[in-house]
C-alpha cells in the first residue's frame, strides 16, 4: 500500500542524490524554495475542474504548492524524465498523476492521459541544458498544449541569464505568448530565482469584439 507520509527531507536528499548521478538532466543545485514554488503556482486556476500540468517535477516542491492552490474536482499532471523522481513521486505524492516522459513529446503525453489541452502549465524545466531546437520543439508543445487565454510560468535562475542560451529561451518566450511578464526575483532561492509567466492568445475574445 503506498504511504501517504514521507520523511521530512526525503524530497531533498533524492533530488540532491539524482543530480550528482545525472548533473545534466537534472539543471540545478538544490531544489526550488518553497517561495519560488508559490510564485510558480500562482498562475493556477482557482475555477473547479482546472487542468494543471507540471513539466519537470523533480522531488514535488511546486506539485505541492500547485495541489495547495487548486481547487477539488480539478486534474493534476506532473511530467517528468528522471525514472528515478519519477518513482520518487509516485511513492511520495499518490494524490499526484505523475508522467514519465519527456516534456518535448507533450502533446502526445496528455492525449494518452485523455486530455487535448490544460489551463495552466507550470514548468520548472532546465531551459539552458536544451539546444535552441529542443527549446522551441518544447515551447511550441506547451503553447499547443494549453487553451486559449491559459496561462504558463516557467522558473529561471538569474546564475543562468549571461547565457546566450538563455537570451535565445527569453526571445522565444516573447515571440510564442502573447503576453510576457516577469515575477520576482526571489532572493533567498538558492541561487536566485524568478518566475517567467505566458498567456496564450485567445482569438475568442477579439471574435466576439468584432463580432466575428
Ligand atoms: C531544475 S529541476 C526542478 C525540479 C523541481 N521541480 C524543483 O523545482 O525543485 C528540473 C527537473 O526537470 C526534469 N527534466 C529535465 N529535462 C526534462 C524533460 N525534457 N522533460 C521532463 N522533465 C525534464 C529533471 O529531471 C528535473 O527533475
Amino acid at each position: 500500500m503506498l504511504s501517504q507520509t514521507r520523511p521530512a527531507g526525503s524530497d531533498t536528499l533524492t533530488f540532491l542524490g539524482a543530480i550528482m548521478r545525472n548533473p545534466h538532466q537534472l539543471g540545478a543545485i538544490a531544489p526550488s524554495s518553497k517561495a519560488v514554488a508559490r510564485l510558480a503556482a500562482s498562475i493556477v486556476p482557482t475555477t473547479p475542474g482546472a487542468v494543471v500540468v507540471e513539466l519537470g517535477a523533480g522531488g514535488g516542491v511546486i506539485s505541492d504548492a500547485i495541489r495547495d492552490r487548486l481547487p477539488p474536482g480539478g486534474r493534476q499532471l506532473a511530467v517528468e524524465v528522471n525514472e528515478g523522481m519519477v518513482d520518487h513521486l509516485r511513492r511520495s505524492r499518490p494524490w499526484l498523476e505523475v508522467i514519465s516522459g519527456d516534456a518535448g513529446d507533450l502533446g502526445k503525453l496528455l492525449r494518452e492521459a485523455g486530455l487535448s489541452q490544460a489551463d495552466a502549465i507550470v514548468s520548472s524545466l532546465p531551459w539552458t541544458l536544451f539546444e535552441g531546437a529542443q527549446q522551441k520543439r518544447v515551447l511550441e508543445e506547451i503553447a499547443a498544449s494549453i487553451v486559449p487565454g491559459g496561462s504558463f510560468s516557467t522558473i529561471t535562475t538569474l546564475t543562468v541569464m549571461p547565457f546566450q542560451r538563455f537570451r535565445h529561451f527569453r526571445g522565444l518566450m516573447n515571440s510564442t505568448f502573447a503576453t510576457v511578464a516577469t515575477l520576482g526575483p526571489i532572493w533567498r532561492n538558492v541561487p536566485p530565482a524568478l518566475v517567467y509567466t505566458g498567456v496564450t492568445a485567445d482569438n475568442r475574445l477579439a471574435g466576439e469584439v468584432t463580432g466575428g
